[in-house]
């Protein structure tokens, strides 16, 4: 099967999502997860944001969880001797990031909703998306890769995978993949409208995930491309079977995001990503002027037509009551 829309009304957490009307209920915490214990490391470019190991990224969802925060994207941080061409590692149980799956699962069940960061970027040592070959990011090798990687993340346990690489053809991949497992409750968040964009440098410092040659101008869309390559992109992975179509970043393109919400069925998801996160930090003294701007950003985000809005700014927003 390739569209199951009752993946999205799986679990309550999963339909308050993606179906809440309110602003607190739609919103997803990023985490970046880190091999060791008892490691909770500052990331400069993005205050407030820390890697962590599996232990205190424990902790950390425990007081989220505590204020009603329930969605968590969780990103692998992959230490540099485990990565290799062929971001082997990435797919295998025993990493932090699939750890952290299966413990959170267990504590919390269904009250949780998990996303997992499906690319090749962080476990690579070229820190390319796909597989290079020839110098070029080939589609069709990266593909078998991803759908490792999707399998290994739903076994453990993830409500969604997250393909984030912008491989063509890989959400239909993973569907195959995931259904000839069994594994016909796992959904499939397609960052979908992903495009080149010049706001994720603090991402990259987070996640060590800069590219050491090139860019990913090969495979993600061009910031100057108009709307019908935006909704190509969303409506082929509609029909391949993605659950939640995304559209990346999200200020810059909040016009891109009313036109994908307008052509699809299923709910869109946008990414408030690390440079618009490091932005606000940036120009705001104080928690007052901040809240102020981020329910503001929120609201633009909701208007345009966004179900979902992962953000770093979740946690303050939900802890300081910003969104009343
Ligand atoms: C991995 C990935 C990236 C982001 C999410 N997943 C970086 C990239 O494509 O280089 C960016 C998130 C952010 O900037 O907050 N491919």
């Amino acid at each position: 099967m390739n569209i199951r829309p009752r993946i999205n009304r799986w679990t309550p957490a999963r339909r308050d999502l993606n179906f809440g009307h309110s602003i607190i209920s739609c919103l997803v915490q990023p985490h970046f997860v880190v091999a060791g214990s008892g490691v909770d490391q500052e990331i400069s470019s993005m205050p407030g944001i820390n890697r962590q190991s599996v232990d205190v990224l424990l902790s950390t969802i425990a007081k989220d969880m505590a204020m009603g925060i329930t969605a968590h994207m969780l990103f692998p941080v992959v230490d540099s001797h485990d990565k290799d061409s062929t971001a082997s590692k990435a797919s295998s149980q025993d990493m932090p990031l699939q750890q952290a799956v299966k413990q959170l699962k267990s504590k919390y069940g269904k009250d949780i909703v998990l996303m997992t960061d499906v690319c090749l970027c962080t476990a690579t040592d070229h820190g390319h998306c796909g597989i290079v070959h020839n110098h070029e990011i080939d589609n069709d090798l990266t593909i078998p890769e991803l759908c490792k990687i999707a399998q290994s993340h739903a076994e453990a346990g993830a409500d969604y995978v997250s393909a984030s690489d912008m491989m063509d053809g890989r959400v239909k991949a993973i569907r195959t993949t995931l259904e000839s497992a069994g594994l016909v409750n796992t959904g499939i968040l397609s960052y979908s409208v992903k495009y080149a964009s010049s706001f994720y440098g603090p991402f990259r410092d987070a996640a060590s995930s800069a590219p050491s040659f090139g860019d990913r101008g090969s495979h993600q869309m061009d910031i100057r491309s108009g709307y019908d390559e935006a909704i190509l992109e969303a409506v082929s992975d509609e029909a391949e079977g993605a659950d939640i179509i995304m559209v990346k970043p999200a200020l810059t393109y909040l016009d891109v995001v009313r036109q994908v919400s307008d052509a699809v069925a299923r709910p869109v998801a946008v990414y408030n990503v690390s440079g618009e996160y490091s932005m606000v930090m940036a120009a705001t003294p104080d928690e007052e002027s901040r809240a102020k701007m981020v329910r503001e950003i929120f609201h633009s985000f909701k208007r345009a037509g966004a179900d979902v809005i992962v953000s770093y700014h979740t946690r303050e927003a939900v802890a300081g009551n910003w969104l009343n």
